[in-house]
């Protein structure tokens, strides 16, 4: 397999305490070396083993590249709209994902196809080098099945998202559309997919619906995630810790009592502040998740009506500066953290026998992602070992 040195890298972020500094494991002046689509070598620049090719980042920062373990591309249509009156007083409700149900079923696969490919190539262009897909804008047995294939097509992390909003067949009778999908959609959906999810919050899905669609989901060979406690606080993140679900996303608000049980738990408690960033809500208490010993992902959540962003760089700008993450803190949440809520050691690190998934950041340090807001630094990224 061809071989690539990516050297002249000032600052290497790893991830991996045991090749650099801190919980980063950061290295200066380091090199890489990629066997095809996996990390070979990490060390010293003046040490590098040859290699085939060469790809020198002049002085750079270089890290894993980001791991997005929550987005929702799979739909048509926008919400501009929507935002506009939110950003002059309306509140944001659960409602709103309707507008986008209509939209997405009335769209060819073709259409919905290209807008994933778009916003995937969006997430690349920002650093992003994983991407999980969720359906949730179907929500019906063949709607959320051609999501899942479609999503199929561009990430192996898919997500059955079956339980969003009641459509508005099932309007009132939410019972009805559980016992739909846990008779009918996941039977039918589960071989295309890896992850249940449910939005469990007022207004969507109640504890007992949406422990009985992470059931029969697992039942089915899926392994659970949860949409819980973005808008008020409830039951999502007792439930997703009792259920060993992998993560619990959103979090904006949450007890003490949450807070203890993430901490006695594997369950990673995932940050999206882009959600709260164009919805106007309150931010997560990181520090309180932190200082607890919780881990902490963060991901962009790209979808059309509460966050219509790629970039995982403005999330962790937001992290720092309103959720009081340390640079380090986001930066991992980011990359290992991504990694962590997707149960993946592969990537969201940088050590021999990885994936070779870097990003470049044109700057001297991974702290400049949250000190130059707004400003496009990713120029590099690899896939795979291949310059995208
Ligand atoms: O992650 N919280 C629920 N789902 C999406 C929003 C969906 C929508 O409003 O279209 C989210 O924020
Ligand atoms: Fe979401």
């Amino acid at each position: 397999m061809t071989t690539t040195l990516v050297t002249d890298i000032a600052t290497l972020v790893t991830n991996d305490p045991e090749q650099g500094s801190g919980a980063l494991g950061v290295r200066r002046d380091a090199a890489v070396v990629f066997d095809g689509p996996t990390v070979a070598w990490v060390g010293d620049a003046s040490a590098a083993p040859a290699a085939d090719r060469a790809h020198s980042v002049a002085g750079r920062t270089v890290l894993p590249g980001f791991v997005e373990s929550h987005s929702h591309l799979v739909f048509d249509g926008d919400r501009a709209e929507e935002f506009a009156a939110r950003m002059a007083g309306r509140p944001y409700a659960a409602g709103g994902i309707r507008t986008t149900i209509a939209a997405t079923r009335a769209a060819s696969d073709e259409v919905l196809s290209a807008t994933v490919a778009r916003l995937v190539h969006e997430y690349r262009r920002s650093g992003a080098t994983t991407v999980e897909i969720k359906g949730g804008y179907g929500q019906s047995t063949a709607d959320e099945l051609r999501a899942v294939r479609i999503a199929g097509r561009f990430t192996e992390e898919v997500t059955l998202l079956a339980a969003h909003v009641p459509p508005p067949e099932y309007e009132g009778r939410a019972a009805d559309y559980v016992d739909m999908v846990v008779r009918e959609m996941i039977p039918a959906c589960a071989p295309h997919a890896r992850w249940i999810d449910v939005f469990c919050e007022s207004g969507a899905f109640d504890a007992e619906q949406s422990r009985a669609v992470l059931e029969a989901g697992v039942a089915h060979g899926l392994i659970p995630r949860v949409h819980g406690n973005q808008l008020g606080r409830g039951p999502g993140v007792a439930l997703a810790v009792e259920l060993g679900a992998a993560s619990v996303d959103h979090v904006t608000h949450v007890s003490a009592a949450d807070v203890d049980a993430l901490a006695d738990s594997r369950t990673v408690a995932t940050l999206l502040p882009g959600a709260d960033f164009s919805t106007r809500s309150p931010y997560p208490d990181a520090r309180a998740l932190l200082d607890a010993g919780v881990t902490v992902a963060l991901g962009a959540d790209c979808n059309p009506g509460t966050s219509y962003t790629t970039s995982l760089p403005f999330c962790i700008a937001i992290a720092v500066r309103d959720l009081h993450m340390t640079p380090d803190e986001a930066v991992w949440a980011a990359t290992a953290g991504g990694a962590a809520a997707l149960q993946r050691d592969d990537i969201g690190v940088l050590r021999p026998g990885a994936r070779a998934d870097i990003a470049v950041i044109d700057a001297p340090s991974y702290i400049h992602l949250a000190y130059r807001p707004g400003v496009h630094l990713i120029s590099d990224v690899f896939a795979q070992g291949v310059l995208q």
